[in-house]
C-alpha cells in the first residue's frame, strides 16, 4: 500500500506533500489494522458462551461500536490529506498488524487474544503519533492518540472480565 506525491490532491497546506503522502500511507495501515480489529471484536461479540455472555456480549458491542466510528474518522482524515483511502476487504486484512484469522477457543483464549490485539493497533499508532508529531500534523496525532486511549481501554476492560 503505497501513496505517492502524485496521486495526492493539489492543496496548500504548511503539511509537506511527501509528508501528507507519507501521513495517508500510515493511516491507511491504522485503518487496515482497525477494519480487522473491528470484525474481530465482533467475532467475540457473537460467539462468546458461558457464564461470562451478558458481560462480554455488551462490552464488545460497545467497543465494536466505538471502533467502526473510528474507522470512518481515520478514512475521512486520509480524504482530508488529499489522499485516497485503501479498497477492498483483502487490502485490509494485508496491511493489518493483527491476524484476521483466529482459533477462539474458551472465553478465557478469547479475552486474552482481543486484550493483546487492542493493544497492538495501540502501538502501531503510537509509532504514528511519532511521524504525524515529525510532519507537524496535529490533528492526525491528536486522532491518533484518541484511539491509542480508547484502545488501552478496551484492552484493559477485556482483561479485568476474566
Ligand atoms: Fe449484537
Amino acid at each position: 500500500m503505497t501513496i505517492k506525491t502524485a496521486d495526492l490532491r493539489d492543496m496548500k497546506s504548511d503539511i509537506k506533500q511527501a509528508d501528507r503522502a507519507k501521513m495517508a500511507e500510515k493511516l491507511g495501515q491504522a485503518l487496515a489494522s482497525t477494519y480487522v480489529l473491528y470484525q474481530k471484536t465482533q467475532s467475540v461479540h457473537w460467539n462468546v458462551t458461558g457464564p461470562l455472555f451478558v458481560s462480554v456480549h455488551k462490552l464488545t458491542e460497545g467497543q465494536y461500536e466505538d471502533l467502526a466510528a473510528s474507522i470512518d474518522e481515520i478514512a475521512e482524515r486520509i480524504r482530508a490529506l488529499g489522499a485516497k483511502t485503501p479498497v477492498g476487504l483483502s487490502t485490509y486484512i494485508n496491511n493489518s498488524v493483527i491476524d484476521d484469522q483466529v482459533e477462539w477457543g474458551d472465553v478465557e483464549a478469547m479475552l486474552k487474544q482481543l486484550s493483546g490485539d487492542n493493544l497492538a493497533v495501540a502501538d502501531q499508532m503510537r509509532e504514528f503519533v511519532k511521524v504525524a508529531e515529525e510532519a507537524d500534523d496535529v490533528f492526525t496525532a491528536d486522532l491518533l492518540t484518541t484511539r491509542i486511549g480508547a484502545l488501552e481501554e478496551a484492552s484493559w476492560m477485556l482483561s479485568a472480565s476474566l
